[in-house]
């Protein structure tokens, strides 16, 4: 019954999150936003918050013709002493569904289904008049994941309490309460940028779904931070980051991820070569953790979400 009321709650503040905040543009605004560490919209929280599980499950898989890593396969085979991290978790959607039940996660389904439909943006950009019209989309977000992968997604949902793996989740902002358990914790109110390492458990796979690597400006220190607190073998899977890189101001830029493989040590960035373009996966390997830092150079075009941002390479390196 409790969770009955809190998923009423979640729907409530979901919609109301989904509907654009307008923001004040003046000047006092525009200076904290320019020195800030993250974009705007992280200050505003107005994006999409209230993924699922099922919906990290479609879109973090990497795969190539020769092999395929699965976000969802990986969280399966996570022992119960060891930690998964969400970096961003919004209203913790995906979180949540570990630790329900299979019966919870069709619940979520029909939930998440309703705050796309109630969205007036969705409805109008993408002509749905019924709510199936929002449900079809909602399972062709989930296809990226195999028939395999989801059924794990049921078995780890339905396994007992204390055997599912730890979980954090990270978040500037969240609409909703989150039932926090000894096994399911949330850090809120801070960038992840002010948490002090140590505050952060070493972990064996992370995600960031449009989360913390979509929207901060400081994308070498969040990295390197993020990647020194994980566990040799552990995976970070990200959808969702639109970065560009340039080696000085003269040479043209290239997405981070492909900068990466070139100049840092201590990681193995694993790419898509099949569709789902949007997603990486960084492995964390047993040498040392090195890159170079990177400064936010400048913002490119002003409506894509998340950001197109372009960091310049300085010669200081993380190390
Ligand atoms: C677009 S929402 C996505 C939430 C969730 N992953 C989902 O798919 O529904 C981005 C989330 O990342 C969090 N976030 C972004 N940058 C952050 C930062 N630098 N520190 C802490 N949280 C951050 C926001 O507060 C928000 O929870």
């Amino acid at each position: 019954m409790t969770r009955f009321y809190i998923y009423l709650l979640w729907l409530v503040v979901g919609l109301n999150g989904l509907a654009y905040e307008s923001w004040g543009r003046g000047s006092q605004c525009d200076e904290f936003y320019n020195s800030a560490k993250a974009s705007p919209v992280v200050f505003q929280n107005a994006f999409e918050t209230s993924r699922i599980l099922g919906e990290y499950a479609g879109g973090l898989v990497v795969r190539n013709v020769f092999s395929q890593k699965s976000f969802i396969r990986d969280l399966f085979q996570l022992r119960p002493e060891e930690f998964y991290i969400d970096f961003g978790t919004g209203d913790g959607g995906a979180l949540e569904s570990i630790y329900g039940s299979g019966r919870d996660l069709d619940v979520e389904f029909k939930m998440r289904a309703q705050i796309m439909f109630s969205s007036l943006n969705l409805r109008e950009q993408q002509g749905w008049t019924r709510l199936e019209h929002a449900e079809d989309a909602l399972k062709d977000r989930l296809r990226g994941a195999s028939d395999r992968d989801l059924e794990m997604m049921y078995r780890l949902a339905e396994r007992p309490f204390q055997l599912k793996p730890n979980s954090v989740g990270i978040t500037y902002k969240v609409r909703r309460v989150i039932p926090e358990t000894d096994k399911m914790k949330l850090m809120k109110d801070r960038l992840f940028e002010d948490i002090p390492d140590e505050e952060i458990p070493r972990y064996k796979l992370a995600s960031s779904f449009f989360g913390v690597f979509s929207y901060t400006k400081k994308v070498s220190d969040v990295l390197f931070k993020a990647l020194s607190r994980a566990e040799p073998g552990a995976r970070l899977y990200i959808y969702g980051m639109n970065f560009m890189v340039k080696d000085s101001l003269e040479k043209p830029s290239v997405p981070l991820e492909t900068w990466l493989k070139k100049h840092a040590t201590g990681i193995k960035i694993h790419t898509p070569t099949l569709p789902n373009r949007g997603v990486i996966m960084i492995e964390r390997t047993s040498e040392a953790l090195s890159m170079p830092v990177l400064k936010f150079l400048k913002q490119v075009g002003e409506h894509e979400t998340p950001p197109k941002y372009i960091f310049l390479r300085t010669s200081d390196i993380h190390n």
